[in-house]
């Protein structure tokens, strides 16, 4: 199973948030749009009561029709649920239609932002981190952000008319309720322990397909070099590899979200079960009215519907979450030029001096130790040494493309991280 999971690490500046830090970093985009949030929040608490309205409704109306067996009755109940219908379909269209609108706003700004911090990496970040990666950073997990939001509002809706099934339920028959109850420790149980799981193999269903998008983009740009050396065939080996190990990520992953699910309508459907036997019981010694009967067994999905989907929300929701937590990381990567500060800089002169300078790349090579050279204002000066010595870097240092490790470097006589 190792070579399934090779190379799926985390790159070197993905950071590990909490699901607390990313929700508070996601509302702060959200801010902007408060006055739109709130009426989408609003639309969603009338969608919800008017939905609760529906088995409601119908209940009272059977109970009704045991001692008023009118026509007028059964009108007036066919009226209220088609007002209560067209209103519920219009408060829900209301609040689609704002949060695409607030979404589509915020990827916007999120895919601009994470832009941004592609070109304020520095030099040495391409050097280490393969653009393929960087690019579906910016495409695909900034879309993916949208859905965390989107299935928030879902779930949050859902949650709502759940407490005011809830309510209505206790409200009605204690002693049915309570039954009803019997299952939510196993449901919220499977759920938590679920949350778990999802969490890692989304991370890698999504590491993986980076790497397939890696794959593709170096071998695109660097096609003419592959095919002056006759590399294709090596270059599908290493597809098919690729491909492979994203293949069996996703059948993994597949199995995992795919196995949830039944199991907790399984286990919904023994509370439902429940619900009916009891309630029916009930029923027959009169304890129980039959439109209270009814009224459980109608809600009893409404209500296991919240607590079912958390666990199927839940994989999006992470592969939200973490394709979030990718862009941010790409956002807040370390520079690894500092300037320690940023006075003024008049006309230079262009003296520059190296002082008993480090440098290197990475951990695995050095390639300036203490160095040290003065090259005067206006000095033309010719660096000979054999290739690989350290010459260009020399400028990309004076550039500040790279940061050195020891030692000073100085313009004018002034420290070059001043500038
Ligand atoms: N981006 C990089 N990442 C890691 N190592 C690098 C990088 N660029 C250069 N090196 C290494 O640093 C050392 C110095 O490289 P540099 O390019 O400065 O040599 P050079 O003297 O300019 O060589 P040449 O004469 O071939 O141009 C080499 O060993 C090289 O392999
Ligand atoms: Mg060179």
């Amino acid at each position: 199973m190792g070579f399934i999971m090779d190379g799926l690490e985390a790159e070197a500046y993905d950071r590990t948030y909490s699901d607390r830090h990313l929700i508070g970093r996601i509302i702060r985009y959200f801010r902007p749009k408060l006055p739109v949030m709130i009426f989408v929040a609003v639309m969603v608490v009338l969608s919800s009561l008017l939905d609760t309205a529906f088995p409601i409704l119908i209940a009272q109306t059977l109970d009704t029709l045991q001692t008023s067996r009118t026509v007028q009755t059964v009108v007036l109940l066919a009226a209220a649920i088609f007002v209560a219908g067209v209103l519920s379909w219009l408060c829900n269209f209301f609040r689609q239609w704002y949060t695409a609108r607030a979404v589509g706003d915020v990827v916007l700004n999120l895919r601009n932002d994470a832009f941004k911090g592609v070109l304020a990496r520095d030099m040495s970040f391409y050097d280490e981190f393969p653009s393929g990666k960087i690019v579906s950073r910016v495409t695909s997990d900034t879309e993916e952000f949208a859905t965390v939001v989107t299935l928030t509002l879902n779930l949050l809706s859902q949650f709502l008319l759940f407490f005011l099934i809830v309510a209505v339920l206790f409200y009605r028959s204690l002693h049915l309720a309570l039954l009803t109850f019997v299952i939510a420790p196993v449901i919220v149980l499977l759920a938590l322990g679920f949350r778990r799981i999802a969490r890692n193999v989304t991370r890698r269903s999504q590491r993986s397909l980076a790497r397939v998008n890696a794959n593709v983009q170096e071998v695109v740009s660097g096609i003419t070099v592959a095919k002056n050396f006759r590399q294709e065939q090596n270059m599908y080996n290493e597809f098919k590899q690729v491909n492979e190990q994203s293949y069996q990520v996703n059948v993994r992953s597949g199995f995992v979200y795919n196995g949830i699910f039944p199991l907790l309508v399984m286990v919904a459907n023994l509370g439902t079960t429940i619900v009916v036997y009891f309630g029916g019981l009930g029923v027959l010694d009169h304890s129980v009215s039959a439109g209270v009967w009814f009224l459980f067994v109608q809600s009893i999905n409404l209500f296991w519907f919240p607590l079912t989907s958390i666990a199927s929300f839940w994989s999006q929701f992470q592969l939200g979450l973490s394709a979030s937590e990718r862009v941010f990381a790409l956002l807040d990567a370390d520079p690894r030029v500092k300037q320690i500060d940023s006075q003024p800089v008049g006309r230079l002169a262009g003296e520059v001096e190296f002082k008993d300078l480090f440098f290197s790349y990475n951990d695995r090579q050095t390639v300036l130790r203490d160095f040290t050279l003065t090259i005067k204002a206006g000095e033309t000066i010719a660096l000979v040494g054999h290739t690989g010595a350290g010459k260009s870097s020399l400028g990309k240092l004076i550039a500040r493309f790279y940061e050195f490790q020891g030692g000073q470097l100085l313009i004018d006589g002034r420290d070059i991280r001043t500038f």
